[in-house]
């Protein structure tokens, strides 16, 4: 039982939502939600919502993420933003390989790797996302898939900063579509991911990563969800746009 080694983060994707006053609102309505217990709470907001966040945040422990960054440091990348942009203007957190950014943007395990390296290199924590579709998990190569994302996402990235990464796992056919995966398959797969760790890492680091689920958690499935041995936390789409809802995902990292 190494769970309790493990930090708890339960982390809000709002995806392409909320302008900078409805994002200060929301992070508002969550303020009074947020429990003393050692869960850490992450707000990943539209890039333009950023410093209304970081502004909003002060004070509460809430942390801030973007949700992407560009491999290069600067340069001729128009439309992309770089690791110490985000940075320096307060954000802790970023997502990586959201399985939208592989479907409609080009996103591959090539890109999810090198971002996840300038992200650690300018002191931001990746939450790298991997996660087999639907046609993979019926032909039986779930195990493969998320394996290979994993080796890939790694690839030539030391223990030390392996053991700074937060890993979500998102069956990409329970995203957005209120199909959760069952608390078994959730299981399943992250404890998968723990054992690819550990093959790579040896099982300390492996014991020390935190493991999210994403994928239609609620706030009526996240207590069963979050109460398995390697479920270390949620990325939390929808239902983070609703306060009430998030903070009762809040409270159930708790227990
Ligand atoms: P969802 O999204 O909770 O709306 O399914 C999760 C995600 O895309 O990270």
């Amino acid at each position: 039982m190494r769970k309790e080694l493990r930090k708890a983060i339960i982390a809000g994707n709002w995806k392409m939502n909320k302008t900078r006053p409805e994002a200060a609102t929301l992070i508002n309505e969550i303020k009074p939600l947020m429990q003393n217990n050692g869960c850490e709470v992450v707000v990943c907001v539209p890039f333009t919502a950023l410093v209304a966040a970081v502004e909003a945040v002060k004070d509460t422990g809430i942390r801030v993420g973007a949700q992407n960054v560009h491999f290069e440091a600067s340069g001729a990348f128009t439309g992309e933003i770089s690791a110490a942009m985000l940075k320096e203007i307060g954000a802790e957190y970023v997502i990586i390989g959201h399985s939208e950014r592989r479907q409609y943007f080009g996103e591959t395990d090539e890109t999810v790797n090198k971002r996840t390296k300038s992200a650690l290199s300018g002191g931001l924590i990746p939450i790298v996302c991997v996660g087999e579709l639907l046609w993979e998990r019926e032909a039986n190569i779930t195990e493969e898939v998320v394996s290979r994302q994993i080796k890939l996402a790694f690839a030539g990235i030391d223990a030390a900063d392996a053991a700074k990464i937060v890993i979500a796992y998102e069956p990409v056919w329970a995203i957005g579509t209120g199909v959760t995966a069952t608390n078994e398959q959730a299981q399943e797969a992250c404890k998968l991911i723990r054992d690819r760790l550990a093959a790579l890492y040896g099982k300390p680091v492996a014991d020390s990563v935190t493991i999210q689920y994403g994928g239609s958690m609620n706030a009526a499935n996240a207590a069963e969800l979050l109460a398995k041995e390697d479920v270390d936390g949620g990325l939390i789409g929808g239902a983070s746009l609703k306060a009430a809802d998030f903070g009762v995902i809040i409270k159930a990292a708790a227990s």
